[in-house]
Protein backbone atom coordinates (compact mmCIF):
# COMPACT_ATOMS: atom_id res chain seq x y z
CA UNK A 1 0.00 0.00 0.00
CA UNK A 2 1.60 3.46 -0.91
CA UNK A 3 -0.86 6.18 0.09
CA UNK A 4 0.16 9.88 -0.13
CA UNK A 5 -1.60 12.68 1.45
CA UNK A 6 0.74 15.73 0.80
CA UNK A 7 -1.47 18.80 -1.12
CA UNK A 8 -0.03 20.42 -3.89
CA UNK A 9 0.80 23.96 -3.59
CA UNK A 10 -1.63 26.87 -4.86
CA UNK A 11 -4.66 25.18 -3.07
CA UNK A 12 -7.48 27.32 -1.44
CA UNK A 13 -8.62 26.10 1.81
CA UNK A 14 -11.51 25.07 0.83
CA UNK A 15 -9.89 23.03 -1.92
CA UNK A 16 -7.52 21.23 -0.06
CA UNK A 17 -10.25 20.02 2.04
CA UNK A 18 -12.18 18.83 -1.21
CA UNK A 19 -9.13 16.91 -2.39
CA UNK A 20 -8.50 15.40 1.35
CA UNK A 21 -11.73 14.31 2.06
CA UNK A 22 -12.06 12.93 -1.09
CA UNK A 23 -8.74 10.59 -0.50
CA UNK A 24 -9.98 10.07 2.98
CA UNK A 25 -12.91 8.79 2.31
CA UNK A 26 -11.82 5.95 0.01
CA UNK A 27 -8.50 4.88 2.47
CA UNK A 28 -10.72 5.02 5.72
CA UNK A 29 -13.98 3.09 4.13
CA UNK A 30 -13.37 -0.26 5.68
CA UNK A 31 -11.27 0.44 8.91
CA UNK A 32 -13.10 -0.45 11.75
CA UNK A 33 -10.29 -0.95 14.22
CA UNK A 34 -9.72 1.88 16.19
CA UNK A 35 -6.37 2.27 16.56
CA UNK A 36 -5.40 1.32 12.87
CA UNK A 37 -7.94 4.35 12.11
CA UNK A 38 -6.78 6.97 14.55
CA UNK A 39 -3.41 6.29 14.29
CA UNK A 40 -3.69 6.39 10.00
CA UNK A 41 -6.47 9.97 10.67
CA UNK A 42 -3.63 11.74 12.51
CA UNK A 43 -0.87 11.38 10.35
CA UNK A 44 -2.82 12.02 6.79
CA UNK A 45 -3.85 15.16 8.66
CA UNK A 46 -0.49 16.01 9.72
CA UNK A 47 0.60 15.04 6.57
CA UNK A 48 -1.50 16.76 4.05
CA UNK A 49 -2.06 20.35 6.28
CA UNK A 50 1.24 20.26 8.62
CA UNK A 51 -0.59 20.53 11.75
CA UNK A 52 1.73 21.36 14.95
CA UNK A 53 -0.15 18.54 16.50
CA UNK A 54 -2.81 16.81 16.04
CA UNK A 55 -4.15 13.65 17.61
CA UNK A 56 -6.78 11.94 19.92
CA UNK A 57 -8.33 11.84 23.31
CA UNK A 58 -10.75 9.21 23.52
CA UNK A 59 -13.39 9.08 26.94
CA UNK A 60 -12.09 6.43 29.67
CA UNK A 61 -14.88 6.75 31.90
CA UNK A 62 -17.18 9.36 32.91
CA UNK A 63 -14.55 11.74 34.06
CA UNK A 64 -11.64 11.66 31.82
CA UNK A 65 -10.38 11.68 28.26
CA UNK A 66 -7.14 10.00 27.88
CA UNK A 67 -4.26 10.72 25.50
CA UNK A 68 -5.18 8.35 22.21
CA UNK A 69 -3.16 8.33 19.13
CA UNK A 70 -1.29 11.47 18.27
CA UNK A 71 1.25 13.12 15.48
CA UNK A 72 3.87 15.58 17.54
CA UNK A 73 5.47 15.85 20.75
CA UNK A 74 4.44 14.49 23.74
CA UNK A 75 1.06 16.15 25.50
CA UNK A 76 -0.97 15.98 28.47
CA UNK A 77 -2.11 12.20 28.95
CA UNK A 78 -5.59 12.69 30.77
CA UNK A 79 -7.98 15.76 30.60
CA UNK A 80 -11.27 16.20 33.13
CA UNK A 81 -14.31 16.52 31.38
CA UNK A 82 -15.35 20.24 31.19
CA UNK A 83 -11.51 21.11 31.85
CA UNK A 84 -9.62 22.85 28.83
CA UNK A 85 -10.68 23.45 25.09
CA UNK A 86 -11.01 19.31 24.86
CA UNK A 87 -12.48 19.19 27.82
CA UNK A 88 -14.95 21.58 27.07
CA UNK A 89 -15.94 20.23 23.39
CA UNK A 90 -16.53 16.71 25.07
CA UNK A 91 -18.81 18.71 27.91
CA UNK A 92 -20.62 20.78 25.44
CA UNK A 93 -20.44 17.80 22.36
CA UNK A 94 -19.27 20.77 19.43
CA UNK A 95 -16.86 22.19 18.15
CA UNK A 96 -14.59 24.57 19.92
CA UNK A 97 -12.54 26.92 17.54
CA UNK A 98 -9.56 29.01 20.03
CA UNK A 99 -8.10 31.66 17.66
CA UNK A 100 -6.09 32.50 21.13
CA UNK A 101 -5.17 29.95 23.49
CA UNK A 102 -4.38 32.11 25.96
CA UNK A 103 -7.83 33.86 26.29
CA UNK A 104 -9.53 30.49 26.68
CA UNK A 105 -10.35 30.15 30.27
CA UNK A 106 -9.14 27.16 31.70
CA UNK A 107 -6.59 25.87 28.45
CA UNK A 108 -4.25 23.43 29.37
CA UNK A 109 -1.33 23.86 27.49
CA UNK A 110 0.57 20.64 27.14
CA UNK A 111 3.15 22.91 24.72
CA UNK A 112 4.14 26.40 25.39
CA UNK A 113 4.57 27.16 21.63
CA UNK A 114 0.85 26.64 20.82
CA UNK A 115 -1.41 29.56 20.26
CA UNK A 116 -4.53 28.15 18.70
CA UNK A 117 -6.60 25.13 18.76
CA UNK A 118 -9.72 23.80 17.03
CA UNK A 119 -11.31 20.63 18.82
CA UNK A 120 -14.29 18.24 16.82
CA UNK A 121 -16.04 15.70 19.40
CA UNK A 122 -15.80 12.39 18.35
CA UNK A 123 -19.91 11.22 18.34
CA UNK A 124 -21.18 7.29 18.30
CA UNK A 125 -24.30 6.88 16.40
CA UNK A 126 -26.21 7.32 19.65
CA UNK A 127 -25.37 10.79 19.92
CA UNK A 128 -22.78 10.33 22.99
CA UNK A 129 -19.46 11.69 23.14
CA UNK A 130 -16.79 8.79 22.16
CA UNK A 131 -13.50 11.46 22.16
CA UNK A 132 -12.25 14.71 20.69
CA UNK A 133 -9.69 15.04 17.49
CA UNK A 134 -7.58 18.21 19.06
CA UNK A 135 -5.60 20.01 16.33
CA UNK A 136 -2.76 22.89 17.72
CA UNK A 137 -0.79 25.57 16.02
CA UNK A 138 2.17 27.31 16.72
CA UNK A 139 -0.03 30.60 14.65
CA UNK A 140 -2.91 32.95 16.37
CA UNK A 141 -6.10 32.50 14.77
CA UNK A 142 -5.09 29.72 12.18
CA UNK A 143 -8.12 28.00 12.34
CA UNK A 144 -11.23 29.05 10.85
CA UNK A 145 -14.90 28.35 9.34
CA UNK A 146 -13.26 26.32 6.73
CA UNK A 147 -11.20 23.94 8.81
CA UNK A 148 -14.45 23.38 11.22
CA UNK A 149 -17.22 22.40 7.94
CA UNK A 150 -13.82 20.30 7.18
CA UNK A 151 -12.79 18.75 10.08
CA UNK A 152 -16.12 18.04 10.72
CA UNK A 153 -16.57 15.68 7.65
CA UNK A 154 -13.20 14.21 8.52
CA UNK A 155 -14.58 13.33 11.89
CA UNK A 156 -17.83 12.24 10.44
CA UNK A 157 -16.19 10.10 7.77
CA UNK A 158 -14.06 8.48 10.65
CA UNK A 159 -17.15 7.83 13.46
CA UNK A 160 -18.83 6.20 10.39
CA UNK A 161 -16.30 3.46 10.27
CA UNK A 162 -15.06 3.09 13.88
CA UNK A 163 -18.65 3.50 15.82
CA UNK A 164 -20.82 1.61 13.35
CA UNK A 165 -24.73 1.66 14.19
N1 LIG B 1 -4.79 22.29 24.86
C1 LIG B 1 -5.64 21.15 25.14
C2 LIG B 1 -4.87 20.03 25.76
C3 LIG B 1 -4.34 19.03 24.80
S1 LIG B 1 -2.97 19.54 23.99
O1 LIG B 1 -3.28 20.76 23.22
C4 LIG B 1 -2.38 18.37 22.96
C5 LIG B 1 -6.79 21.58 26.02
O2 LIG B 1 -6.83 22.71 26.51
O3 LIG B 1 -7.67 20.76 26.21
Amino acid sequence: MEQSFSLPDGLTKAQQYKQFLRDYALFIDGETDLIAALSNTSAALREAFGFFWVGFYLVKDADWLSLGPFQGSVACARIRRGRGVCGTAWAEARTQLVPDVDLFPGHIACSSLSRSEIVVPLLDPTTAVRGVLDIDSDRLAAFDEEDRRGLEQVVQLLCKQIFPE
